[in-house]
């Protein structure tokens, strides 16, 4: 199978996890985009979807999908029982890297007010521990120096991901270097480096569910 053809397999696998007539999160990247395709042409009925993303929103809209913003649901009172979206690194915890595509805030954003979250990705994906994919972080532009130069002395080597601005107007630090033993941990630490607005581990909120697509199927895997 190609790489698509997984990304397409995982996401068919997540149409069960749809429940039809309620808000659904729906996250960014190219195996979100395939989930966002087969919602439509399957066409399951949802009420809304809640998007991590304005290329998800826009995807979501073009395929007639209403989009609401998350103060709209929380406005009514309503509840996101489920939130699909890919990752970068998923370890056997279910924390996950998240971020390669810089949508990571608002990712996380949408997945901590989520009842379920469902991590669709390949297999490539799966880590004993999370660090070979560089960390993405995002940052306030006057703090990138600063934010940097943290970084380094807590062992990691960033890198300003070139010409890219998030949804919220930041830039991204891309963190190599990293052997994240302790997510939770981590994910702390690096919440109190001043001029970070996220980073891209989801340890606290990690995933509830993991659907990994192989060549020998898709396995379903539980925090
Ligand atoms: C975007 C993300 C994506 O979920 C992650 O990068 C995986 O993307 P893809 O499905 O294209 O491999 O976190 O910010």
């Amino acid at each position: 199978m190609t790489p698509d053809e997984l990304k397409i397999a995982v996401a068919r696998a997540a149409l069960p996890h749809v429940i039809e007539g309620e808000l659904l999160g729906v996250g960014t990247g190219s195996t979100a985009n395939h989930f966002i395709d087969l919602l439509a042409s399957e066409q399951l009925r949802i009420s809304g979807a809640v998007a991590s993303s304005e290329a998800s929103a826009a995807r979501l809209r073009g395929h007639g999908i209403t989009v609401l913003t998350l103060d709209e649901v929380i406005a009514s009172g309503r509840r996101i029982p489920v939130y699909v979206d890919g990752a970068d690194e998923i370890d056997p915890g279910l924390h996950l890297i998240k971020g390669g595509g810089g949508a990571l805030t608002r990712e996380k954003i949408v997945a901590a007010a989520s009842d379920c979250f469902v991590c669709i990705a390949d297999d490539s994906k799966c880590v004993e521990v999370m660090g070979r994919f560089p960390l993405p972080i995002e940052v306030i532009p006057m703090a990138a120096g600063l934010v940097a130069r943290a970084l380094a002395r807590l062992g990691g080597i960033p890198k300003l991901r070139e010409g890219f601005v998030t949804d919220n107007g930041n830039i991204i630090l891309d963190v190599a270097g990293l052997k994240i033993s302790d997510p939770v941990a981590f994910e702390s630490e690096l919440d109190h480096l001043t001029g970070t607005v996220t980073n891209g581990l989801f340890a606290r909120r990690r995933a509830d569910l993991a659907l990994v697509s192989s060549a020998a199927g898709v396995r379903t895997l539980r925090a």
